[in-house]
């Protein structure tokens, strides 16, 4: 039987309860469709922080090296400075695994979760490809003169032609697999940003490669304007890493709310991390408020990088099927109590699997994930 090596860093605030039941709809999928996981739990995030000091030890960073897949949860917790976790943990693994982009699904499964008037799951149902290694978020920044009056910041974003055309070209590769408009969006503001006139020419080049896509571009702020007036224009969209941080959060309020919006951080052949996006939302720790769902569908996104693509399919359909039933009475803190729709999900599984002729998963394909 297929084994899959998995690291587990279940993180702060409400990421170990959602990182549960994830879990726990993983191993019923795994036991329906036949595969198994071995999974290395690592207590990593603020409070093994607050109590050892330690953020990723290198022994344990070179372990994850070494595993099919990471999970994690959630990191960012107010006891800790702003960002020494996030950069310790999440962004470590983002920039040393090379995990070079960061696909994050935007599918409204039903209208009653979308927010935009006259809009639902045929007008929502697009994926970004987030460039997840460089651009602002490359850690060439400084201060000088600090906490004096004169004191001056500054943070150099930073584009490569090798990181630019690879993330480029995957964005392709997807619209290729997806049956939808067959376009990629550059989602850019290289019209301010002149140092993104590396985005632009590397788009046109990778472009001519797939005369069998449309190659699309908007400004970053006209994105956020289409988001919300015109999501079907939207198939696949391509982006830098800062601007893909936010106007994926802005996609995951279109598609339901933050509860959710999963992500695979990716690179295609490697060991590749799955997470919510939503943050820890420590108010909420403990209280079996949280969403699981985002969560669930990153486990998703996991056996489909995996290639247990039926397991897949069936965990989106399953929650698909749950939502638009309303027995998942919503995807956002508060609405539905967290191990309870684990449950209901790991149940649904398994009574579909049951079901004579079920074709257990591969009847409807899910939202394509590479
Ligand atoms: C995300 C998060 C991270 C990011 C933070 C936690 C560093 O917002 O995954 O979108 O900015 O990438
Ligand atoms: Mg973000």
């Amino acid at each position: 039987m297929t084994e899959y090596d998995i690291a587990v860093i279940a993180g702060d605030g409400i990421g170990p309860e959602v990182t549960r039941e994830a879990l726990k709809v993983l191993d019923a999928a795994a036991a329906i469709y036949g595969f198994r996981t071995r999974r290395t739990t690592y207590p990593f995030g603020t409070d093994h922080w607050l109590q050892t000091n330690e953020i990723f030890p290198d022994k344990a960073f070179e372990e994850t090296r070494q595993k099919n897949a990471i999970f994690l949860g959630a990191i960012g917790d107010p006891r800790a400075p702003v960002g020494l976790i996030e950069y310790g943990i999440i962004a470590k693994l983002r920039f040393e695994l090379d995990l070079y982009v960061n696909l994050r699904p935007v599918r409204c499964y039903d209208e009653r979760l979308c927010p935009l008037k006259g809009k639902g799951p045929k007008e929502v149902d697009m994926v970004f490809v987030r460039e997840n290694t460089e651009g602002a978020y490359a850690g060439t920044y400084g201060y000088a003169h600090k906490h004096l009056p004169i004191e001056v910041a500054t943070q150099v974003m930073v584009y490569t032609r090798v990181a630019t055309e690879r993330v480029i070209r995957y964005a392709f590769e997807l619209a290729r697999t997806r049956n939808k408009r067959k376009k990629v969006t550059m989602i850019d503001k290289a019209n301010a940003l002149r140092a993104q006139d590396l985005w632009t020419r590397t788009f046109a080049a990778v472009a001519k490669d797939y005369p069998d896509i449309e190659a699309d571009h908007a400004y970053i702020d006209a994105a956020c304007m289409w988001m919300v007036k015109n999501p079907e224009w939207f198939d696949v969209a391509v982006t830098p890493n800062l601007f893909g941080d936010i106007i994926t959060d802005l996609g995951a309020m279109i598609q339901g709310g933050m509860g959710i919006a999963a992500s695979g951080n990716i690179h295609p052949g490697r060991v590749s991390l799955f997470e919510p996006i939503h943050g820890s939302a420590p108010k909420y720790a403990g209280q079996n408020k949280a969403s699981p769902v985002a969560a669930i569908l990153a486990a998703g996104m996991m056996c489909d990088y995996l290639g247990q693509k039926d397991a897949a399919a069936a965990i989106e359909n399953t929650v698909i099927d749950l939502v638009r039933s309303n027995r998942i009475r919503g995807v956002n803190t508060g609405d539905h109590p967290t191990d309870e729709v684990g449950n209901m999900v790991v149940q649904e599984l398994r009574s579909n699997a049951a079901k004579p002729g079920a074709q257990t998963g591969s009847a409807r394909p899910a939202a394509p994930v590479k």
